[in-house]
């Protein structure tokens, strides 16, 4: 790719779209695949949740993000009732906030956290911390004592020194605590290289092929205050192709295997991770919760019959497949441009009040995106558009490109779907930008469950000048 300074995106100048995107026939259409299950159009005005989007930002202003409550708990249910006999952990890094937290708990889900941070929201979400498992391949020494110290049902260990800290922590403190050991598969998970877990060039776990899995699993079977319940694979994230999930469970079991017979213990549990992949547009074909659960549950019993062991009791982690199609944005278009691109074709640029602040997956990871016109209908003939945000740099493009009606103009809602998983949890404050809030619907009401920032948040970190001089 040619190097410009605004990075590959800029370098990638195709007008006519890339080859899956269709011009659709009625532009003001929704494809249901790729929103969650209450979003419908009425006379081309998008309402989720029982609500119409313009009277719902009417109230909170844009942007914002709008979570579909009922989506996500059919989608927390769905998990639960295929996976059924597995523990379903729910991923909170792909969005956590205390209301969250406690659908999970109530539709029988577990919890999946990686920080001190996401401990807190979900203990004060009243999660039962026997029901979280720790992750994290830093943990500090901290975050390890008020792991263990409120009783994680597990943690997730991630390196030797990791080892040696929770054996101390534990002593130190007179506690038991249930251990997994992170191991890593040697697995080219088919996504993008910034959320691929499972090959040997990374930083997460304990490699299987080197022998420092099986290493680990004697340090944490050695280990007093550490009760351990199995092994932890994540191959990666946004995956469609259960051939990966497959490999590593091979392996893992391999190893799980090889435990009981060298080590001599029988570890009663295995994670095989989350990364189901969603649909962001027509081009993704996600396979559903029971498909997946079938998949995956013959793989093991398979390999475990061969291996001649028992099955483990086994969990699932995933985040994304719950959350990211419950949400989408809301902007409102601010400025239309048509720029001239070589060879005289054009480029319409539509600006909206966000960007890579409330979404940083497309400039990130090159992410596609969808969106639709959502205060209207339009009778224009549809123009492949490129949608972007008022960040101060090129780069700062929400959807790359999408069929929108040609007469889109300022003052138009633009609505973004399957934006619930790593936006909100990945949003930052560029530009001093203030953070959108959720917005979560139902039956016909909103509740802001994570309130917009404001400058008063932005300044309240500040320990400058103009503060010292109003204390
Ligand atoms: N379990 C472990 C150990 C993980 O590391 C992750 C994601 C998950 C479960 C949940 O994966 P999910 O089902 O949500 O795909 N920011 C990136 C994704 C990073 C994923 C990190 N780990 C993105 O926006 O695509």
């Amino acid at each position: 790719m040619r190097a410009h300074e605004a990075g590959a995106l800029h370098a990638d100048i195709n007008h006519r779209g890339p080859s899956w995107l269709r011009e659709p026939r009625d532009v003001n259409a929704l494809v249901p695949l790729l929103w969650s299950s209450t979003a419908h159009k009425d006379d081309g005005v998008l309402h989720v949740g029982g609500l119409a989007l313009p009277d719902l930002v009417a109230d909170v202003n844009t942007p914002a993000y709008v979570l579909d409550e009922d989506d996500f708990r059919a989608r927390a249910r769905a998990f639960r009732d295929a996976f059924a006999g597995y523990d379903v952990y729910y991923a909170g890094k792909a969005f956590l906030c205390t209301t969250v937290a406690r659908w999970v708990a109530e539709e029988g889900l577990c919890l999946d956290v990686c920080s001190d941070g996401e401990l807190t929201v979900a203990l004060r979400g009243g999660v039962d911390p026997a029901r979280i498992g720790y992750h994290g391949n830093n943990k500090s020494p901290m975050e390890l004592r008020r792991a263990v110290d409120a009783g994680v049902g597990r943690i997730i260990v991630d390196s030797f020194a990791e080892i040696e800290r929770l054996a101390a922590t534990t002593a130190e403190l007179g506690r038991t605590q249930g251990v997994m050991v992170r191991v890593t598969a040697g697995v080219e998970a088919h996504t993008h290289e910034f959320i691929a877990t499972a090959h040997e060039d990374q930083k997460f776990g304990f490699s299987i092929s080197s022998g420092d899995a099986l290493e680990a699993v004697r340090r944490v079977h050695a280990a007093a205050g550490l009760d351990l319940c199995g092994l932890h694979s994540h191959i990666g994230s946004q995956i469609f192709d259960t051939s990966g999930f497959e490999v590593a469970a091979r392996r893992v079991l391999a190893l799980h295997a090889q435990v009981s017979s060298e080590v001599g213990v029988e570890m009663p549990e295995m994670d095989l991770g989350g990364g189901f992949g969603i649909a962001y547009t027509t081009q993704d074909d996600p396979s559903d919760p029971a498909q997946l659960a079938t998949e995956m549950t013959k793989i093991v019993e398979h390999e475990c019959k061969a291996l001649g062991i028992p099955e483990p009791h086994l969990s699932i982690e995933p985040g994304r497949a719950i959350v990211g199609p419950a949400m989408c944005t809301v902007y409102t278009v601010g400025t239309v441009k048509t720029v001239e691109l070589d060879g005289g074709a054009v480029r319409t640029y539509v600006s909206v009040d966000g960007g890579m602040s409330d979404n940083i997956r497309t400039a990130l990871y090159d992410a596609d995106y969808s969106c639709t016109l959502a205060s209207r209908a339009s009778d224009a003939a549809s123009l492949l558009s490129r949608v972007v945000g008022k960040h101060c740099e090129s780069g700062d493009i929400v959807v790359k490109d999408e069929f929108l009606p040609g007469d889109v103009a300022p003052g138009d809602l633009l609505a973004v779907p399957a934006t619930g998983a790593y936006c909100r949890s990945m949003a930052s404050n560029y530009n001093h930008a203030l953070r959108p809030p959720v917005v979560a619907v139902r039956d016909g009401v909103a509740r802001v469950v994570v309130r917009r920032e404001t400058e008063d948040d932005l300044l309240a970190t500040d320990m400058g000048e103009l503060r010292s001089e109003a204390e």
